[in-house]
């Protein structure tokens, strides 16, 4: 049995039509932070490795760039306090699973989380930055 061309053509581009269309940056990839921990601590001026799972980034968002993003909560507020103007890290394939960030010189304090961002967002639990110690001196 033989179609004309342009009938197949025609229902090929029909079927193409009504199939919903996904294209790959609408996929939401969100690795969940794996380090810090809860109650980790950070000394000022010292390196640290923010891991994540990679196991749910689909293959070909392996080589999508990271942001991670600094934020702490106060009492009483919702507000992550993001600092966006200065990323601990940015630029990096999501796909590697961990990137080496330094401690910024910030207040002090228990409430400090990382965000990783992929094209969306996941949040570490909180964690502590201390002051740096005289063991820990700033490198940079
Ligand atoms: C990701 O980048 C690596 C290294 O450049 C390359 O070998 C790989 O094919 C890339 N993967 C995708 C899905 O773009
Ligand atoms: C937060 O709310 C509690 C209960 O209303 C209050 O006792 C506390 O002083 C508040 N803390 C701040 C920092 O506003």
């Amino acid at each position: 049995m033989q179609f004309p061309i342009t009938a197949l053509f025609a229902f090929a581009v029909s079927v193409a039509s009504a199939l919903p269309f996904h294209p790959v940056s609408d996929i939401v990839v969100s690795p969940s932070v794996t380090s810090p921990v809860a109650g980790a601590v950070w000394n000022i001026g010292t390196h640290q490795t923010v891991t994540w799972d990679t196991s749910a980034i689909p293959a070909a968002n392996v080589n999508n760039t990271g942001l991670i993003l600094l934020g702490y909560t106060t009492a009483n507020s919702t507000s992550e306090n993001l600092d966006i103007n200065n990323p601990l890290a940015s630029g990096f394939p999501i796909g590697q699973g961990s990137q080496v960030v330094t401690v910024p010189k910030v207040a002090p304090g228990t409430e400090y989380f990382v965000v990783l961002f992929g094209d969306s967002g996941n949040k570490s639990p909180a964690f502590k930055i201390a002051p740096a110690t005289a063991l820990t001196p700033a490198t940079d």
